[in-house]
């Protein structure tokens, strides 16, 4: 009796060991288990063609072609085109001998970049001019870029002129700019903030998500510029992002965008550096809030939600991108309007300040007596007085990104402008260049 319970029982465990190597066998050869909603589509990666992630993803795709036409004015941004030259004639002045004083148009939506950018004065298409336009101009414009730069390397795609390069260039933005396609995780696509980041020893693909809802704008809401005769993008970054850090780098590398006219001055164009502005310890930015959270709000379609990829001023769509955080949205309006309206005149007693440094500039480089050290120095400072106030002038929210920020720099260029004003003066030893308010007698009619 006990020899057949223990032939039994040795047969069940060798039955169940079966059944079980049966199973997990069964259960190796199951297809891996995807993501709970299989995509309609396969999109290839860096696919540039938005309409086909579109098939995907309908809800980001509709609110990003929105930006095209959504041309609305705030009081000192939105989507028009209005020209900078014609609201503030100073410039013509502060740019004289660079493309910026012929033709300065406000940014608008996403969608409009690439017509934007072919439409511009700023454009010099002669390949045989040596200043020719390279086609670096073309690195935050295209959803072509992140697939050419894979193929091409940065290197290659820099060193083609724009003519050269407009037949690769078919797509404005594009999701392939922000997103891989596999994942539809948020990535840096531009080599170039890449490099910048590891130059200060970051590694992207560690940043939080909330991070990445600021840096993928980065990807071109940066200050940069064309380093050397290859026109190679670069990020001015090495020594750190604030403002001190960033004037020092172009100091140690004697960089310059142009000589401006009759002063002599090595001067330095300002792109649009929301990013390091935000970042340089903004109440916001110390908070946690990401651009995206005031940009990118998410919106309800029925029942779905979504952020909404049609980017633009968070003034017009108050509630849902500050009233997250904000009750009283109401009176935070009301500080954005008192804090842009400070910085706006402030900026432009910066530029009456440079105008009159430029002015006392010209009269003393025309004297063949002046002290040339001394005029030396006071180009440096008129060099610096104007990249400041271009840090801030060209940085899209009038200050309201970092106020404090914006009125120190402001204040600091200020005070360069009115060294370099006095020493000019002195170069030439004639009080006569200290007159301030010279603008109101080289402003061009209106
Ligand atoms: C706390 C909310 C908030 C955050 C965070 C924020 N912004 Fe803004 N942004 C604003 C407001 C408000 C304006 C001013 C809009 C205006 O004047 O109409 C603005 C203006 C802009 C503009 C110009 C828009 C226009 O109408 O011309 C750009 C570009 C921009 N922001 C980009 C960014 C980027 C990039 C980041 C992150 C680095 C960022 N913003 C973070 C609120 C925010
Ligand atoms: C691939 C480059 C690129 C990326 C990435 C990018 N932008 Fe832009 N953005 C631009 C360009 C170029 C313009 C100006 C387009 C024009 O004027 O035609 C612009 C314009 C804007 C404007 C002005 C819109 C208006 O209606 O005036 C805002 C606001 C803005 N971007 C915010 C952001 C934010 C926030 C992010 C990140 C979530 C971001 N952008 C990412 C290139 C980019
Ligand atoms: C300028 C950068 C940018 C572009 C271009 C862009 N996205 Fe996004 N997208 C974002 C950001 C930022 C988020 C928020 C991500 C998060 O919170 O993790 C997001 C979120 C998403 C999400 C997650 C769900 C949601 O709505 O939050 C999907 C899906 C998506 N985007 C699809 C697309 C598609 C499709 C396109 C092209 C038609 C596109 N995106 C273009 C920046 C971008
Ligand atoms: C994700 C949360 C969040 C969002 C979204 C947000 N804010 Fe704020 N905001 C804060 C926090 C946190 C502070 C810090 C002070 C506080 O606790 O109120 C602040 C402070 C402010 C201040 C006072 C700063 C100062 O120094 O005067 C203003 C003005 C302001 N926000 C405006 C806005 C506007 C306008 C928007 C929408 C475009 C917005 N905020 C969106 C979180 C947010």
């Amino acid at each position: 009796m006990k020899r057949y319970t223990t032939v039994f029982l040795v047969g069940l465990v060798v039955l169940l060991a079966v059944v079980l190597a049966g199973v997990l066998v069964y259960m190796k050869n199951q297809p891996v288990q995807q993501r709970a909603v299989a995509p309609i589509v396969e999109i290839a990666p860096m696919e540039p063609d938005s309409s086909k992630w579109g098939i995907n993803f309908p809800n980001q795709w509709a609110s990003l072609l929105k930006t095209e036409t959504n041309n609305i004015d705030t009081t000192y941004g939105g989507s028009s085109q209005f020209s900078w030259l014609e609201r503030d004639p100073r410039q013509v002045i502060l740019f004289a001998g660079y493309p910026f004083s012929k033709d300065y148009n406000d940014d608008r939506g996403h969608m409009n970049m690439l017509e934007d950018v072919r439409a511009t004065k700023r454009l010099n298409l002669n390949d045989e001019d040596p200043k020719h336009t390279p086609a670096t101009c073309y690195s935050c414009k295209s959803a072509n870029n992140p697939a050419l730069w894979d193929e091409m390397g940065m290197e290659a795609y820099d060193a083609m002129s724009f003519n050269e390069m407009t037949p690769n260039i078919h797509e404005p933005i594009g999701c392939a700019n922000c997103h891989e396609a596999s994942s539809m995780r948020l990535i840096v696509t531009n080599p170039a903030l890449d490099e910048a980041l590891k130059a200060q020893g970051k590694d992207w693909t560690t940043f939080t998500r909330q991070e990445m809802r600021t840096v993928v704008c980065a990807n071109c809401h940066v200050e940069y510029y064309f380093q050397g005769a290859g026109k190679y993008l670069t990020f001015p970054w090495a020594k750190g992002t604030q403002i001190d850090q960033i004037v020092e780098y172009y100091e140690e590398s004697g960089f310059k965008d142009w000589e401006y006219p009759e002063t002599g001055t090595p001067m330095l164009k300002a792109q649009h550096p929301e990013f390091e502005f935000f970042t340089a310890g903004s109440t916001h930015y110390n908070a946690g809030v990401s651009c995206a959270d005031c940009h990118m709000p998410y919106v309800r379609d029925g029942a779905s939600k979504y952020s909404s990829h049609d980017v633009k001023s968070p003034l017009l769509t108050v509630e849902q991108s500050c009233g997250t955080c904000h009750t009283d949205t109401e009176a935070v309006v009301r500080r954005v309007n008192t804090i842009q309206e400070q910085i706006a005149t402030t900026k432009q007693d910066t530029e009456d300040a440079i105008i009159d440094a430029i002015t006392a500039l010209k009269a003393a480089a025309a004297n063949p007596d002046a002290d040339q050290a001394l005029l030396d120095q006071a180009r440096n400072l008129h060099r610096k007085a104007q990249y400041m106030w271009d840090f801030v002038s060209a940085e899209n929210s009038t200050g309201f990104h970092n106020p404090e920020y914006a009125l120190k720099i402001l204040a600091e260029s200020t005070n360069l402008a009115r060294q370099a004003q006095m020493l000019a003066a002195q170069s030439v030893n004639d009080p006569g260049l200290l007159a301030t308010g010279t603008y109101y007698k080289t402003a061009p009619a209106q």
